[in-house]
């Protein structure tokens, strides 16, 4: 993976421009990391090939089939050919769309990543996932697809709001849980109101995914547990943006990782008092949500979830910390006994 951090990470980027001889160079962000990263970073190019900036609107509604047709149209009206670059330069969003954008056009150009929230460096653009949401379904259209670069610039980070900030956190967490109680406590020792993490955070917690990927890049088995917390976490997700009421991707899963904590204790034998200390921890941090759920609409968003397979839901959980499993048959029922008794205890 050509993974690089800070200036090494701008420097790559120019020697790659220079060495592409790209046609045209089109850079996908949204009004926010239009106004608030592209002109500085920028500076640091003096020597670009001719340039398209395509904006669209900050929100996971953009990941969506009918704004990525306007892309594929502004991209043929701009005469982006084969041997254009596609710069993803924002959130998750971004590098999603843009990563299947590029993959997609042409039978697929060139692209680069240059994530600009926390969730992004550590997660979303890292692992050559791409892809759109899907009637009601997170990243059901998609493909899996190599950046030519992914450049962690942690200057970005200031730019962030507190939320965007905690968003990425869970998934910084996420790695703790699953690979590193090490990383979990470093992690978890921020501030839980901004946590904002050391560049040497952000590195560790990309490594732990990083690894992962190498050992299983298309998520037949071991790439799974990067899905701890999603089960549930992808369908609040949903049903969050269903009611109008748009709960963030981290803020989901650390919801999702206190259901599968409780799941972990009651089926794969976690330690029940660690699981209640750490369910506080997260509880603390990430509100249970102000609407109801509905249960058959949650039934329908957990089953249609891409790790089942035939009828049963499979989900990601701890023995212990630092060790995952995956695969695990679980019962809807259990999920929801799960979700109903932590709301209560809450309350
Ligand atoms: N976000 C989970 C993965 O990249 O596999």
């Amino acid at each position: 993976m050509a993974l690089y951090f800070g200036t090494k990470a701008l420097s790559k980027f120019d020697t790659l421009l220079q060495r592409g001889n790209y046609s045209k160079l089109f850079i996908l962000c949204d009004e926010n990391t239009h106004e608030d990263c592209l002109p500085s970073f920028l500076q640091h190019f003096p020597n670009l090939p001719p340039l398209e900036i395509l904006e669209i609107e900050a929100g996971e509604e953009s990941k969506s089939l009918s704004v990525l047709e306007q892309l594929w149209h502004s991209l043929s009206e701009l005469e982006a050919d084969r041997h254009s670059l596609i710069l993803n330069l924002g959130g998750g969003v971004i590098s999603d769309l843009g990563g299947f954008m590029a993959a997609t056009y042409m039978r697929g150009i060139a692209f680069v990543n240059f994530p600009t929230s926390l969730l992004a460096m550590v997660d979303a653009s890292v692992g050559a996932k791409t892809g759109i949401n899907f009637g009601p379904f997170k990243n059901r259209i998609g493909a899996f697809a190599d950046a030519q670069l992914i450049g962690i610039v942690p200057e970005f980070l200031e730019t962030l709001s507190d939320q965007e900030l905690l968003s990425g956190w869970a998934e910084m967490l996420k790695h703790g849980f699953i690979a590193s109680p090490q990383h979990f406590q470093e992690i978890q020792d921020l501030d839980r109101t901004r946590p904002l993490p050391t560049l040497a955070h952000i590195k560790a917690s990309v490594a732990i995914k990083e690894k992962i990927v190498k050992n299983d890049p298309r998520e037949l088995g071991e790439r799974k547990i990067l899905n701890f917390g999603h089960t549930f976490g992808h369908a609040l997700e949903s049903y969050s943006h269903l009611q109008e009421a748009p709960l963030s991707h981290g803020h989901c899963v650390a919801l999702g990782m206190i259901v599968a904590l409780d799941i972990s204790v009651k089926e794969a034998g976690f330690a029940s008092a660690e699981a209640k200390k750490l369910q506080h921890f997260l509880g603390e941090a990430y509100s249970w949500p102000s609407f109801d759920l509905d249960r058959d609409a949650i039934f329908k968003l957990v089953s249609g979830d891409k790790k089942n397979r035939s009828n049963s839901i499979n989900m990601v959980l701890l023995k212990s910390m630092g060790e995952a499993v995956y695969n695990c048959e679980v019962e809807f029922e259990s999920i929801w006994e799960s979700y109903k008794n932590l709301v209560n205890e809450a309350d």
